[in-house]
């Protein structure tokens, strides 16, 4: 196979647009007397809160810690159980665990890929306290119908919108649907700080304390302790954790923040001409994006079926590789991973369509760096991974 891309032009799945503003600030803040978390912190906080239409934002070093303390904030406690979906990174159902609580899977939709409510309902038991959902690649889940469930079985809702920073269903946006929701920022994010998340919660008592346990347990702003104030005492309030940003992160975070719009913009154009492309190949495409819902174009995912494409969906991988194209496997379902079988007894022909799916599912790249060059490069590509 003769490569479409050279080895020195390889292109990199999930490289990040990162632009002179963000790179200008960076140094700024490194030329600064402070790098910590600080001011360009609380700066990314408040921008992010108005993104999303909210009061306050919580910045921290990444959506799992996020995800960890919405967890345990929601006063879920070991022995209870969060259901959430097989078809995710392992970042979701390790925060589960990490809070001492028991990770229980619902499989999902096949079409949607996200997970199913109908699922959801049929998992709950008396120890049941809170539900996990995902909006994978950027789809919002069905949160009319987990909200409604929540309701009717006084359960928390913790959003994991790591691949959702631009989702909106009915015009409201993710994260904000549920008791908490999570954000990531990590290299390959729609927005990036290299590592980072973010969080928001419905309730000012659980920000609060979102902000003491991502910072050791220490009482209000307790990064302002070396500021130009003077030195501040603080009191350790709670047994947390060391999860907090830094304002070197936020420097990123502030600039691409401004950006998150044009971006979006750009891989919807690239994901509708994937749509097209790919159109004619023996391929399973994303379905189409649900009415009254936005997409926040993350993930480009194909389904490769080797009854229908001719290739296992390994071999894809190889091929697309080998001409010079990056791709990602989001995600194998987790019980495919020998952990969750040995600690929880998990088995992957127990959810049958993730298990289908993560067999099958390639990601392609979307980033808002690719140029037409790229763009073509990967539509080439594929159609000679798939006639290989
Ligand atoms: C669905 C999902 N949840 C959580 C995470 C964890 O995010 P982070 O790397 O910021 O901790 C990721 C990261 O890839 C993710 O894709």
């Amino acid at each position: 196979m003769i490569p479409v891309r050279t080895k020195q032009d390889f292109l990199v799945f999930g490289s990040p647009l990162i632009d002179e503003p963000e790179i200008a600030e960076v140094v700024a803040c490194l030329k600064s007397a402070w790098i910590g978390t600080g001011p360009r912190v609380a700066l990314f906080e408040s921008d992010f809160a108005t993104y999303k239409g909210v009061a306050q934002a919580v910045a921290l070093n990444s959506c799992t810690a996020a995800l960890h303390l919405s967890v345990l904030v929601a006063n879920v406690k070991p022995g209870d159980v969060v259901i959430t979906t097989p078809l995710t990174f392992c970042a979701s159902v390790n925060a589960i665990l990490h809070a001492g609580a028991t990770p229980v899977l619902a499989d999902i939709d096949p079409t949607t890929l996200n997970i199913d409510p109908k699922e959801i309902e049929r998992r709950i038991t008396p120890r049941t306290r809170a539900i996990l959902p995902v909006h994978f690649a950027g789809r919002s889940c069905d949160m009319d119908a987990i909200m409604a469930i929540a309701r009717r079985h006084d359960l928390k809702v913790i959003e994991d919108c790591a691949h959702a920073i631009e989702t909106e269903y009915k015009s409201r946006k993710a994260g904000t649907f549920g008791d908490f929701g999570c954000f990531s920022f990590y290299s390959t994010k729609n927005v990036v700080t290299g590592e980072g998340g973010m969080v928001i919660a419905k309730r000012d008592d659980d920000i609060a304390r979102l902000k003491v346990l991502g910072l050791h347990g220490m009482s209000k702003d307790a990064w302002k302790r070396f500021g130009d104030e003077g030195f501040k005492h603080y009191q350790v309030v709670e047994c947390g954790f060391k999860y907090n940003m830094m304002d070197l992160q936020a420097a990123l975070g502030v600039h691409q923040l401004r950006r998150v719009e044009g971006n979006w913009h750009k891989r919807g154009q690239v994901w509708n001409r994937y749509m097209e492309a790919f159109a004619s190949l023996p391929v399973g495409l994303p379905s189409p994006v649900e009415p009254a819902t936005r997409h926040a174009y993350h993930l480009y995912t194909l389904l490769i079926d080797e009854a229908r494409t001719g290739v296992t969906r390994d071999e894809f991988l190889d091929h697309m590789t080998r001409l010079g194209i990056g791709v990602g496997v989001h995600y194998l379902s987790l019980p495919e991973h020998p952990y969750y079988q040995q600690k929880l007894g998990w088995k992957p022909d127990d959810y049958p369509h993730a298990m289908r799916i993560g067999r099958q599912i390639v990601s392609l790249p979307l980033s808002a760096k690719l140029t037409e060059v790229d763009v073509c490069d990967v539509v080439k590509s594929v159609a000679l991974a798939v006639n290989a």
